[in-house]
């Protein structure tokens, strides 16, 4: 088990780096900062080399201290196995159940205190969320931790908004009864915990069904909800098989919400299934940033490259194209630097804390594995990834140049370690270029100038714009996060912002205006 022994003492060494006082930063703030000051020492790397090179295992663990082993978890077991659900009458009273539950009468500081506890024991439970993590959806430790204080300030953040929806003159909020969160594996705990939580802090029951890459994810996190206070008939986790009971589940008629966190074509399926669907969905992005001539070269190439492979290129906020803008797009160096930066990422197993890059929750197929072995016309590899090892979960990164307008490689998401280098003569075109694509997700701009700032941020069509920052990992309440075009279905509030509860049920005339 994942820090069994040293947990204690790696825990404290990460809260001895963290000099700002606790209640006044956001969690995920916090353990950004301390992370970023984290250096394991000893020379051994793992650089980008196949698992089957004998002088791998031994430069893995020469010369430094290891923390812990990720093993088979038992954590959740008991959890899945009870929320497997095979037929459909199963699942009517499991419904039922959650219609008739008491959440939704509680008061609004009862539900917030439950909240606030949530948010307490999931801080408790962060090493097993780390280790759950790891070992079910390879997600590496620098890229759970925040990702657990992401789910905290979940936690805290939408237990406030829930009383806010208590306190408006002359309307009543009413919940939806029964939400349905059906969440990803690329976010196995934030992306549940936040929609699960959302929905409760409205006052709304909620079927949970995680992903079936990250049930596990979904059954620690599910239990640390129970074991706060949140009633089971009020939280219910289901597992079912998606290719039969999973079209039941989402059309089923007293399901009044559904907060989908996926593909944009997984949420023209469920609209399928039941075609006034009210559905919140999160969807795809093709994420660009663009590099002007003023931009400070050697950040960008850190924010590109931490955009790009960080968990392996599998966020909808990843950056998968950059668009080299005049000088930058002739000269050598951000290319240099960029390809350098790229091909020394320590490549390797989630649970080893030098690794950057982890592994690909599957084996690469479809679209990704096009995108990670062929190349459309005009392009060449800058650098070509490579498999590590036989069942293609583990590659190095991969960057594509000479990308043309229009292709494969600019418009359509690879969801994995790609990325596409495009090149514009000016700022102008660089915005048309990264406008022209049906995802408006994420976007980034590199520069030092003021007014190449304000021309991107007037023109750009995306919901979460970054300045001088990495694109992915927006923090809960400073950025809510959504986006604009195909990459939003449903109203497009955003997640961890301050309208996003409203979407989760509809408002009445209170008693003392009717
Ligand atoms: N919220 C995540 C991010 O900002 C993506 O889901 O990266």
């Amino acid at each position: 088990v994942l820090f069994a022994r040293e947990r204690d003492r790696f825990l404290a060494s990460l809260s001895a780096l963290d000099g700002e006082p606790a209640d006044h930063v956001p969690a995920a703030r916090r353990s950004a900062d301390r992370y970023a000051a984290i250096d394991v020492p000893g020379p051994g790397r793992f650089v980008n080399t196949p698992d089957t090179d004998p002088a791998v295992e031994a430069n893995r663990t020469w010369g430094r201290e290891i923390l812990g082993r990720v093993a088979g978890s038992t954590l959740g077991a008991a959890a899945i196995d009870a929320a497997r659900v095979t037929d459909p009458a199963a699942l009517d009273a499991l419904i039922t159940g959650l219609r008739e539950g008491t959440w939704g009468s509680l008061s609004a500081q009862e539900r917030a205190a439950v909240l606030h506890r949530a948010g307490e024991l999931l801080e408790a439970r962060r090493a097993d969320l780390l280790e759950v993590m790891a070992s079910e959806a390879g997600k590496t430790l620098d890229q759970g931790d925040p990702e657990v204080s992401e789910a905290i300030d979940f936690a805290h953040f939408y237990a406030e908004r829930g009383l806010e929806l208590a306190h408006v003159d002359g309307a009543r909020f009413v919940p939806a009864r029964v939400t349905l969160v059906t969440p990803p594996w690329n976010f196995p705990v934030a992306i549940p915990a936040g929609s699960t939580l959302a929905a409760l802090a409205a006052g709304s029951a909620v079927v949970l069904k995680p992903a079936q890459e990250a049930e596990r994810c979904g059954a620690v996190l599910a239990e640390i909800l129970w074991e706060a206070g949140v009633p089971r008939d009020a939280l219910q986790l289901v597992q079912v098989d998606e290719s039969t009971l999973g079209q039941t589940l989402i059309a089923h008629p007293h399901v009044d919400r559904v907060i989908l966190t996926g593909a944009y074509e997984t949420a023209e399926l469920f609209r399928t299934f039941r075609p006034d669907l009210p559905l919140l969905a999160e969807a795809s992005g093709k994420n660009s940033i663009i590099v002007t001539p003023s931009a400070d070269l050697d950040l960008a190439v850190r924010d590109v490259v931490a955009s790009a492979f960080g968990h392996a290129g599998q966020k909808c906020s990843a950056a998968s194209l950059v668009i080299l803008v005049g000088s930058v797009a002739r000269s050598r160096r951000f290319r240099t630097q960029l390809l350098d930066a790229a091909s020394s990422l320590v490549v390797g197993p989630p649970d080893d804390p030098q690794t950057q890059m982890g592994p690909l929750v599957a084996p690469a197929s479809g679209k990704l594995l096009d995108g990670l072995t062929t190349l459309d016309e005009g392009e060449h590899w800058s650098l070509a990834p490579r498999r590590l090892d036989a069942a293609g979960q583990q590659w190095t990164p991969g960057i594509r140049s000479g990308v043309v307008r229009g292709s494969t490689s600019h418009r359509v998401e690879y969801f994995g370690p790609v990325l596409s280098v495009m090149t514009a003569e000016t700022l102008d075109d660089a915005i048309n270029i990264a406008n022209d694509i049906d995802y408006g997700l994420t976007a980034g701009i590199q520069s030092l100038d003021p007014a190449e700032i304000t021309t991107w941020i007037r023109r750009i069509q995306a919901g979460n714009l970054y300045v001088n920052r990495g694109i992915t990992g927006a923090i809960v309440q400073r950025q809510p996060f959504g986006g604009w075009k195909k990459s939003a279905v449903g109203p497009g509030t955003k997640a961890g912002g301050p309208s996003y509860l409203l979407g989760l049920g509809s408002w009445e005339p209170s008693e003392a205006t009717a």
